[in-house]
């Protein structure tokens, strides 16, 4: 295994543990709001309609995979690479009785068979964690049954380079919306490495798997606040956050 996505794996491992700490927080939580964003529902809620068989790339506590479900999916597989949140993820959906099921794996090559998916369901920091955007596009495209849809709702490519601070947004000297990869430097993957797409890296490896592009919106919402932060570059004049469709012809 490459020593940067062992390390990453190692990293993510320890901070899942997250997961099972608190996980009935996350039980709660799940049991009392839906953790899908105003602008994700938007675009999901027509696709959920047709009751679609998803596949979560990179599920994490799996507590949107519930929220698929209930929003119409007939099933959420989450594929993860940190057996530790794929057993709280699943621990989570057996508790609530939800068609979920976790397979643990190590992106791109996910453990599923080809054209398994009616959706791809990814993002909120899932891209940063792979070192090869093209094998993992690829890896959508062999998922999707023909005509199937990948959704990806992630942050802004610009957020490495936003600081934290109340009274204004500055831009971090330290960091480049072009550089290939940084550490990790907050809660809770602290010094993993993780890589940089810019939004048109993203989208050209959509396109290269052979996906069509339907939208891409960028969004001043972030998609997690730390507790305890205000940061001006959330207040809404800033990028933080954008959703892609694309569609297997
Ligand atoms: C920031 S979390 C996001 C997860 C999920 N979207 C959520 O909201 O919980 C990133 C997840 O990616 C997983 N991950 C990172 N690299 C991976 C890889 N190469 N293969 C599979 N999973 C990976 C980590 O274990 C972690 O659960």
């Amino acid at each position: 295994m490459d020593p940067v996505v062992a390390r990453n794996r190692a990293v993510w491992e320890e901070a899942s543990q997250k997961h099972v700490r608190e996980y009935q927080d996350l039980l709660d939580q799940a049991r009392a709001r839906s953790s899908l964003a105003p602008c994700e529902l938007e675009v999901l809620r027509p696709l959920l309609a047709s009751s679609p068989v998803v596949v979560h790339l990179q599920s994490g506590h799996g507590v949107d995979d519930l929220d698929l479900v209930a929003a119409g999916a007939r099933c959420s597989i989450g594929v993860d690479f940190s057996e530790v949140a794929a057993a709280a993820a699943q621990r989570r959906a057996a508790e609530m009785a939800v068609r979920c099921r976790y397979v643990v794996g190590q992106l791109p090559a996910a453990p599923l068979r080809d054209h398994c998916a009616d959706l791809v369901y990814t993002g909120k920091g899932a891209l940063i964690w792979m070192p090869d955007l093209d094998a993992w596009a690829a890896t959508v495209t062999r998922l999707l049954r023909p005509s199937g849809h990948l959704f990806l709702y992630e942050a802004h490519p610009m957020v490495p380079l936003w600081t934290w601070d109340e009274d204004e947004t500055r831009i971090r000297h330290d960091r480049s919306y072009f550089a290939r990869s940084h550490q990790n430097d907050t809660y809770p993957a602290r010094g993993a490495t993780e890589w940089q797409w810019t939004l048109g890296q993203v989208i050209t490896a959509v396109i290269g798997a052979g996906l069509q592009i339907r939208r891409v919106t960028e969004h001043p919402e972030p998609f997690w606040q730390p507790h305890g932060v205000t940061a001006a570059a959330w207040q809404g004049q800033l990028p933080n956050t954008y959703s892609l469709l694309a569609q297997r012809p």
